[in-house]
């Protein structure tokens, strides 16, 4: 038998131990032995639940006990759950995690303590919910040079957007609708701001490259200043706005950023709808991979999870190459990446576009009826050029990256 605590009894940790118990039989015949929840550590009561009686206040209960072989975090945040981590590792406690913030900011040093201990650190579900990612990325692709990631990972901003797009929502009624569903960060300035995007697509270039990310050298930008003008453009145009957390890797150069960006129904992303997550990878002798589910919500996040575990029953005595070392990875400037440019301009198209070709060269333009305004759409440049170019006009509304 396995004996597992779980930390953090929200969602998620609920979520984990409802699979173990639906998926026991399964389970125990895939790892050859029983999986069972010893404990539960949580500060908050939980009365009438029927596993009560394993609830613990004291985390030293967890990191004493012996029997306690896998330590499920799904408390979420840096703190504490980093020092406790931290604690279950350096005591030879197997760690699962669907915190991405933790593996975003200290994932280095926990799986070197896990690689010393020859013990295991797994993160599966802190990227893209349910879908299988981090396992793939890490094991079938580990032959592979990545040479791109490109994602909708997160199932907040998609859901939002993808309300804005379809039925005319304002941003606030989508957002109280996901925060109900269950898939909003406690604080959605996470999801909106672009911050937890930015922490997931974190992760994978870690993997992809290999090396050390800083979260906080990642260009993010949120979904917060899209209107839903922008998406009556988006109609006429016959395209769509998704948050995309993207990385590419060219020899040493690799950049990494989180932005709104405009894809038409071409790009595989197209399709991700709802809180539905998507992922592009591209490597250099696999060609273009794509996978795709839910990315948030209770159960799918606990289903990742629970893989972890059932990974780590077949690995008691041995830590699993991760390949993500200590080395610290450079990133380029935001400005030396090229895009196609979405950009509305106050007036009229005809008084305008003399002066907006002599500047951007060839666009294509799009009106809406009965607005003072009007869109274009320019050929690719480096983002260095479009903001020179763009600091020449008082009258843009609105700059949206392309990738049409
Ligand atoms: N708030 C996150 C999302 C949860 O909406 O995708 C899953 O990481």
């Amino acid at each position: 038998m396995i004996q597992v605590a779980v930390m953090g009894y929200g969602t998620i940790g609920s979520g984990v131990v409802e699979v173990l118990e639906v998926n026991r039989d399964r389970i125990a015949e895939k790892t050859g032995q029983e999986i069972a929840v010893k404990y539960i550590l949580d500060l908050r009561e939980f009365p009438g639940d029927p596993h009560e009686e394993k609830l613990v206040h004291d985390f030293s209960v967890i990191e004493k006990d012996e029997e306690v072989q896998v330590v499920v975090e799904t408390m979420g945040g840096v703190n504490p759950a980093f020092a406790f981590v931290k604690a279950c590792l350096m005591s030879g406690k197997h760690v699962v995690t669907s915190n991405k913030a933790l593996v975003a900011a200290h994932g280095t040093e926990l799986l070197e303590i896990a690689r010393e201990k020859n013990i295991n650190f797994l993160f599966e579900a802190s990227v893209g919910g349910g879908i299988p990612l981090i396992r793939p990325l890490t094991q079938s692709l580990a032959g592979e040079q990545i040479q791109e990631i490109s994602g909708i990972l997160n199932g907040t901003t998609n859901y939002i957007l993808s309300k804005m797009a379809k039925e005319g929502q304002n941003f606030e009624t989508a957002l109280r609708k996901a925060q109900e569903l269950g898939y909003a960060e406690r604080n959605p300035e996470a999801d909106v701001e672009g911050f937890d995007t930015c922490r997931k697509i974190t992760i994978l270039t870690a993997l992809a490259t290999g090396r050390e990310v800083n979260y906080e050298e990642v260009s993010t930008e949120g979904i917060t200043w899209i209107t839903d003008t922008d998406f009556k453009y988006a109609s006429v145009l016959n395209t769509s706005i998704k948050l995309f957390g993207t990385s590419r890797v060219e020899g040493d150069n690799v950049s990494v950023y989180v932005c709104p960006m405009m894809i038409g129904p071409d790009h595989p992303l197209f399709g991700v709808n709802d809180v539905y997550n998507g992922v592009m990878v591209r490597g250099n002798t696999v060609g273009t991979v794509m996978f795709y589910g839910s990315g948030a919500g209770k159960l799918p996040t606990a289903s990742a999870v629970v893989s972890d575990i059932v990974e780590i029953a077949g690995h008691l005595a041995d830590n699993i190459a991760i390949g993500w070392t200590e080395r610290k990875q450079e990133l380029m400037p935001m400005e030396a990446l090229s895009y196609r440019y979405f950009i509305r301009f106050a007036g009229t198209a005809k008084e305008k576009l003399p002066d907006i070709q002599a500047a951007f060269g060839k666009v294509e333009t799009a009106e809406l009826p009965g607005m003072d305004e009007f869109a274009v759409l320019t050929e690719k440049m480096p983002e260095k050029r479009y903001r020179k170019l763009a600091a020449a006009f008082t009258d843009i509304r609105q700059m949206i990256r392309c990738d049409l």
